[in-house]
């Protein structure tokens, strides 16, 4: 016995707290996980999704550890990933088993939308919630989604993506088998020996015996003790997937960070052609091949494939702390500077034309108190650089906690910025001052000065107004952030 069963009890309980401190509640916490999980050290969470949908998860490791998301494919649920996410605790990671919307004790879509933009949206919901930047691991048809979440927004969201058994293009072969996967997810059947029969029937093998126990644990007897699927099967009737090929190619193309692409070797449904395929489009892909296994990898060859997860996570996204030295990735030094905590700020002036123009910028600083210089610095590609240059004034607004959904308006390339916020014109010589800021400083334009892929500008404050009863908005390691006084 000795005292393994108490030291993770304490573990468990170490664990909590410091999720407490470090998440500032961002998603919500099902304590009774703590109890019902303690035997294998796990968390139950619960996130919020796209449109509110709550998402179920569960965790395993120490919340403090690197974030690994698995997600399982269409029909599973999210004890699919448990034994991986295991593996990847004991070796120093935070690994959390997500059921899709619709799936296992996720909720349903009130509204029935199970389309790829939704799934997603989840995604992206979930990744925003976690306190470091995650990996995700994901199977079939999420690993679509993953595709499309991650390579159709900021690809620093994640830092490292495993797609298993992924594919973007569908033959008639393929299309069949998914419409007869969703089918059998209308039926009932007389007993779990059925529904085992009819999975089998779908595929070239039969399911491995840890494979049967994640299937039947995805269905429930009804009151007549008929085996049925427990998610919602219009989840399975997802519009968007089959025919995204050329939307997921520019996702494909837009991945940067590192892409394993792992397959069963022997799996017929996903041929080594289409994998290589994937791989000549997303910069940087490996392909990695489990040997000797079919539809099942996961779980059919359990311990090839978490070593393969591993090597990757190992060599690609180290637990060991970043170094960045002269000519490393970009990437690298920007997370270094991610650990130096900001306010949020909207930068505003005028176009030629006298619109008001402003965006979302953290590079604020003090510069001298006699006479009362600041600095922001703007990226070269801006669209607004050559008004910021030729207007010869500018404003920095400082954001409150409130504020959040206007930093997020104003860091947006295709969002109309200044009708969603008040603002006004304090003085006739001034920029755009925003209302409600917890401080604005209203400058003439000092000096412009080249720096790098940035310009910078100081100003001379003209005027200043601060509200000091207000919380500030922060940005933390990519994330905002709000005060939290222990
Ligand atoms: C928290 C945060 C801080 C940012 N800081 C800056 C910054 O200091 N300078 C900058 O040029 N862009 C910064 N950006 C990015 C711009 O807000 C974003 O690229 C915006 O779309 C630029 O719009 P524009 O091209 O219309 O000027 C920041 C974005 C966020 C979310």
């Amino acid at each position: 016995m000795g005292s393994d069963p108490w030291r993770r009890v304490l573990d468990t309980i170490a664990a909590y707290i410091l999720y407490y401190r470090t998440t500032q509640y961002q998603y919500q916490l099902d304590i009774t996980g703590l109890f019902k999980g303690i035997g294998a050290a796990m968390q139950s969470l619960t996130f919020e999704g796209y449109g509110g949908v709550h998402l179920k998860g569960d965790a395993f490791g120490a919340p403090d550890d690197p974030a690994v998301v698995l997600l399982p494919t269409a029909g599973q649920s999210r004890a699919f990933w448990h034994a991986a996410a295991q593996a990847l605790a004991a070796a120093g990671r935070y690994a959390i088993c997500i059921d899709l919307r619709g799936h296992g004790e996720s909720e349903h879509a009130a509204d029935g939308r199970y389309d790829l933009d939704v799934y997603a949206g989840d995604l992206r919901a979930i990744l925003h919630a976690l306190p470091s930047r995650a990996v995700v691991v994901a199977a079939g048809m999420s690993a679509i989604v993953a595709l499309a979440a991650v390579g159709e927004s900021a690809p620093h969201i994640v830092s490292g993506l495993a797609f298993v058994d992924l594919t973007i293009w569908f033959n008639a072969a393929q299309t069949e088998r998914l419409s007869k996967a969703l089918t059998l997810r209308t039926e009932s059947f007389a007993d779990q020996a059925a529904v085992l029969a009819a999975i089998a029937a779908m595929h070239p093998q039969e399911p491995p015996p840890a494979a049967k126990a994640q299937i039947l644990a995805a269905f429930s007897q009804d009151e007549n003790g008929r085996y049925q699927w427990r998610g919602d099967p219009r989840a399975l009737a997802g519009t968007g997937f089959l025919g995204a090929g050329e939307r997921l190619e520019s996702a494909a193309k837009r991945l940067a960070v590192p892409v394993t692409l792992i397959r069963g070797q022997l799996n017929e449904s996903i041929p080594a052609d289409t994998t290589q395929r994937l791989q000549a489009l997303i910069p940087g892909a490996e392909i990695a091949e489990v040997e000797g296994a079919g539809h099942y990898a996961a779980t059919e060859r359990e311990e090839i494939f978490n070593a393969i997860l591993l090597d990757f996570l190992e060599r690609k996204v180290p637990r060991v702390p970043f170094a960045y030295t002269g000519g490393s990735e970009p990437r690298v030094l920007r997370d270094a500077l991610g650990c130096f905590a900001t306010g949020v700020t909207i930068v505003t002036t005028h176009d030629p034309a006298g619109a008001p123009i402003g965006l979302t910028a953290n590079s604020f600083t003090s510069v001298s108190l006699d006479p009362p210089l600041i600095l922001f610095s703007l990226a070269k590609n801006s669209g607004n650089l050559q008004s910021f240059t030729s207007a010869g004034r500018f404003a920095v607004n400082v954001l409150q906690i409130g504020q959040q959904p206007a930093a997020n308006t104003f860091a947006r390339r295709d969002a109309p910025r200044f009708e969603s916020i008040d603002w006004a014109l304090r003085d006739a010589d001034g920029s755009p001052i925003i209302t409600g800021a917890l401080a604005s400083f209203d400058c003439r334009t000092w000096s412009v000065h080249d720096g790098g892929d940035h310009v910078v500008f100081i100003g001379e404050v003209k005027q200043a107004w601060f509200e000091p009863h207000r919380d500030p908005l922060l940005y933390f390691r990519g994330k905002y952030r709000r005060l939290h006084f222990s």
